[in-house]
């Protein structure tokens, strides 16, 4: 039997799904709208009178038989002439590798990031209630994000100073004495994605930074207040002009900033389309370094042989964390024909558990979403395959949708002449697949435009190995009986095709943002009796023994 989209499952409790503002709890409300009239450039917090733009929570108030979406702030919308000026803070404070900030001994750099943490944890409240009231993330997840993030800057500070002890000698190689270590590479352009606008921006960020870089930020689209707390930190920690912001709509300021030829490094997590369009916007794009985390549709292929109550577990959680807006969420299922019938029955009764809510309630799982089109698209995509011969599996709730709501939706069988065979839906809908020859599945990956993860649940270790040869040459990470996930962030995170370019890890991410250079000089006594008066002054930073502990 099918259902017809038009007629999708009314949202259980929709009347008091969304509340009041009485019943959201005292600890959660925000105290008043963030009215951010100011933004970073050069050190300064530059006051703005032009235009702004509002920001909407995805969490509707109720209020009689009415809701409404709750204004919580708003962020300026600056033009050409302040990225212009934010450009050149950036340019100027790097000042061709001889700024105050490049030239800095790591230690020094080090010390202005350490006590960066310091206050950032002193906004730690204001920045969680901001992601829960921005992006709609659970509150537990918001401190988790937050936490991550510190955890993410210390090891990363930790594996800067290792890098920095293996620099800290020479090599001395066929009559040739060197000095090998990493330097800068300039201006770097850090666009941030909505879903992990705190980490995963600061996965770049911070990096880009400590490498002895200046930066142009340029803050997501949704999760951008979240950032504002944070300014004053930067401006107070580091040189001016090293850090700089870029409000606004990036259509109308970004193509400026790379047409002029002086952003040195893009980094961002978004569309790999639009990483594309930026690069080619450069008048020099041999050099332009990119590091970037783009789309995604990691599959889950599961066995006849698999274990399924923990497959189970597995896949809720890889499909439906923080509602499927995870650039590795698992986006689409196979699974093999014999064990289908049984897989979607425990999966939708599995998910039919989880409890939906606002981000403050406790134990929830299932939130309103921040983009505003996406209940919409979702609808679609729910139209697309009723038309083209599946249905919604868990047909009591799946697809219910209130305002920015909306049910998880269990799609089966889907075939590839549906948008959700082959799109990234990043949302609440699970396509599921069935097939007969695991080649089906393989193939499937082959013909992807993604390569990022893929994960595979079996108990037969014969069948795991002659999946996990074809699949690591396919994708960057093969997950064995285990969602697929980024973390722990020590591990390389990229991908393949149109799913990365560059890898991101603590270790990684430092050397993504700087170049391996070195000083040189043939092994003779006077050489040598230079080198060792330099390094025995102190008198360059470069050229040095110096150990940091
Ligand atoms: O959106 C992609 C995030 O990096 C996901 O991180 O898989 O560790 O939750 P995670």
């Amino acid at each position: 039997m099918t259902t017809p989209p038009s007629t999708l499952p009314t949202l259980r409790g929709a009347d008091t799904f969304f509340p009041t503002l009485e019943e959201i709890p005292q600890q959660f409300r925000l105290p008043q709208p963030i009215l951010q009239q100011e933004y970073l450039v050069n050190g300064e917090l530059r006051p703005w009178q032009g235009a702004t733009q509002d920001v909407f929570s995805p969490i509707h108030i109720r209020s009689g038989d009415q809701s409404k979406p709750l204004h919580i702030g708003h962020y300026p919308i600056v033009g050409s002439e302040e990225a212009r000026e934010a450009l050149d803070a950036a340019v100027s404070a790097y000042d061709n590798g001889r700024g105050e900030w490049p030239t800095m001994s790591i230690r020094e750099r080090i010390d202005c990031m350490e006590h960066f943490i310091a206050k950032m944890l002193e906004r730690k409240n204001e920045v969680v209630l901001l992601l829960m009231w921005e992006i709609g993330k659970s509150h537990a997840d918001s401190v988790k994000e937050f936490d991550r993030t510190i955890q993410y800057i210390y090891d990363t500070i930790d594996s800067l100073k290792d890098l920095d002890r293996t620099s800290s000698r020479f090599r001395i190689e066929q009559g040739v004495i060197g000095q090998i270590r990493r330097s800068s590479l300039g201006v770097v352009l850090c666009m941030g994605p909505f879903n992990y606008p705190l980490n995963e921006t600061y996965t770049m960020l911070i990096p880009a930074l400590l490498m002895g870089n200046t930066i142009l930020f340029k803050p997501p689209k949704h999760g951008t207040l979240l950032h504002y707390p944070l300014l004053s930190a930067f401006q107070e920690c580091f040189p001016k002009g090293v850090m700089n912001t870029v409000y606004g709509r990036g259509a109308q300021v970004i193509p400026e900033l790379m047409q002029s030829g002086k952003v040195n490094v893009l980094t961002l997590i978004g569309s790999s389309r639009v990483a594309d369009q930026l690069k080619k916007m450069h008048p020099k794009s041999n050099r332009l370094k990119a590091v970037l985390g783009w789309n995604a549709k990691n599959a889950a292929i599961v066995l006849d042989n698999a274990d399924l109550d923990f497959t189970i577990k597995e896949c809720v959680l890889g499909t439906l964390s923080f509602n499927g807006q995870r650039c590795t969420a698992i986006k689409i299922i196979w699974v093999h024909r014999s064990i289908a019938e049984t897989f979607l029955q425990k999966f939708s009764a599995a998910i039919s558990e989880l409890k939906a809510g606002m981000p403050w309630s406790p134990g929830v799982a299932l939130t309103p979403l921040p983009e505003p089109g996406k209940p919409a698209y979702i609808a679609e995509c729910l139209a697309d395959a009723h038309a083209h011969g599946a249905r919604i599996i868990n047909e009591e709730q799946g697809g219910a949708t209130l305002h920015s709501f909306v049910s998880p939706a269990v799609v089966y069988p889907v075939t590839p002449s549906m948008k959700l065979y082959r799109e990234e839906q990043f949302g609440p809908v699970i396509p599921v697949v069935p097939f007969d020859d695991i080649e089906e599945p393989i193939q499937y990956i082959i013909s992807s435009d993604h390569g990022q993860q893929v994960s595979i649940f079996a108990t037969h270790p014969q069948d795991i190995a002659d999946l996990v040869d074809p699949l690591v040459n396919q994708v960057s990470r093969v997950n064995i009986n285990a969602q697929c996930q980024r973390g722990p962030d020590t591990f390389p995170f990229t991908g393949r095709k149109d799913s990365a370019e560059g890898t991101l890890s603590v270790e990684d991410a430092l050397r993504a943002f700087s170049i391996r250079t070195l000083v040189a000089t043939k092994d003779t006594p006077a050489n040598k009796a230079i080198v060792n008066t330099i390094v025995e002054t102190h008198s360059s930073k470069f050229l040095s023994t110096k150990f940091i502990f």
